[in-house]
């Protein structure tokens, strides 16, 4: 049977459908019960985790235990620097940021220069290092604590990743990466390895302390695979096995559903200028109807609008706020045109203060930067 669907860490094609890939990963949801526990150590809970972006876990539970009997976690995630970030890349550092808030741990950001020049043919290494160096940057604006905050490059930090990469490497077969990651014969060796560097670093915290610490990876559903290749190998090493939690894919404004750095307008950089975003948005897919007066007549459909999943999830954390103006679009009272111009707004105002803090960020990179 054609899958109607396909997420791996390179590839997301066709409507995703988010409960059904719980079942085909075998992860948990995130259910209130879980979100309740949460909120006893982080109160009130962060907008992403109420409205359900983070909707998916393995093993938080344990996570939030292992806190409770004094043994805390630390945390990791990463990004592949193939361009400049977009806001929906930004999703699950902030929610590391706000998690360091409430529990005060350690943080490991893993950038992958030598897997975006390993998959993308067309990319050097000198490319994907100087976006990691940009990245970066976005990283530090977010306001992570330097004191516990260990951001690192692959090739730049691999004497401390290598030993522990090969020890993940020696559990993993083949058959295994091919499986999980849909490799074929003509797939470069570099990539066939690579799992194991984005395993490391969920071991790094225990290796560089020297005894056993839990860790947990917020990171975008798509890259469960790579850390359920290290959840198996952990028990080889002795080391816990990696805590996850999952976002959905922040839709792109053009309508699919993982944004696309490779689409123009279809994404928003951190980078973009109010003009830059206006064009994003002013092409964004909406929920309208065909014509001005039937949208008054009929009133427009923010369930399926691209614009309204931002406020949503990001930018209108405010509930009555969010639902007067889920029912004024329902209702006919106000059209797409204003209601873009209203997301630009606030697209706009988080962003002219980001990139001031990002642009400061460049004198005390070093502050945050893992050396070998
Ligand atoms: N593979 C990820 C990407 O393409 C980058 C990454 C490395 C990562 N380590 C991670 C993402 C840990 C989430 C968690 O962006």
């Amino acid at each position: 049977m054609p899958e109607d669907f396909i997420v791996t860490p390179w590839e997301v094609r066709g409507e995703v459908d988010y409960d059904k890939l719980i079942e085909k990963f075998g992860t948990q949801k995130v259910t209130d019960d879980l979100l309740k526990h949460i909120e006893k150590h982080a109160s009130p809970l962060h907008v992403m985790l109420r409205r359900g972006l983070f909707y998916s876990h393995r093993d938080m539970n344990w996570i939030l235990e292992q806190h409770e009997k004094g043994n805390t976690f630390y945390l990791y995630t990463g990004r592949g620097p193939s361009g400049h970030t977009t806001i929906g890349h930004l999703v699950p550092w902030i929610l590391c940021k706000w998690l360091q808030d409430n529990f005060k741990n350690k943080f490991y950001f893993q950038l992958t220069e030598d897997e975006k020049f390993m998959f993308d043919e067309s990319k050097t290494l000198e490319d994907t290092k100087k976006y990691a160096y940009e990245n970066a940057l976005d990283v530090i604006a977010l306001g992570f604590d330097p004191s516990l905050t260990n951001i690192f490059l692959d090739t730049e930090y691999i004497h401390h990743l290598y030993p522990i990469a090969i020890k993940v490497a020696k559990r993993v077969t083949f058959s295994t990466v091919r499986a999980v990651f849909g490799f074929t014969q003509s797939n470069n060796i570099g990539s066939i390895f690579y799992t194991s560097i984005q395993a490391a670093p969920a071991f790094l915290g225990s290796v560089l302390e020297g005894k056993n610490i839990p860790c947990l990876i917020p990171c975008g559903i798509d890259q469960d695979p790579h850390f359920r290749i290290a959840r198996d190998a952990a028990e080889h090493l002795g080391y816990y096995k990696p805590a996850l939690l999952h976002n959905k894919l922040l839709p792109s404004l053009t309508g699919s559903d993982k944004m696309s750095a490779s689409i123009p307008g279809s994404s928003i950089f951190t980078t973009d200028s109010e003009d830059d975003i206006k064009k994003s948005v002013q092409n964004a897919f909406t929920g309208g109807r065909v014509s001005i007066e039937e949208q008054k007549k009929l009133g427009g459909d923010p369930d399926i609008c691209s614009v309204y999943k931002y406020y949503l999830y990001l930018f209108i954390p405010d509930d009555k706020e969010l639902q007067d103006r889920y029912e004024e679009c329902r209702s006919g009272n106000i059209m797409c045109g204003e209601c873009k111009q209203h997301l630009i707004s606030l697209v706009w105002g988080f962003l002219k203060d980001h990139q001031e803090k990002r642009e400061k960020a460049r004198d005390v990179l070093e502050d945050f930067m893992l050396r070998d």
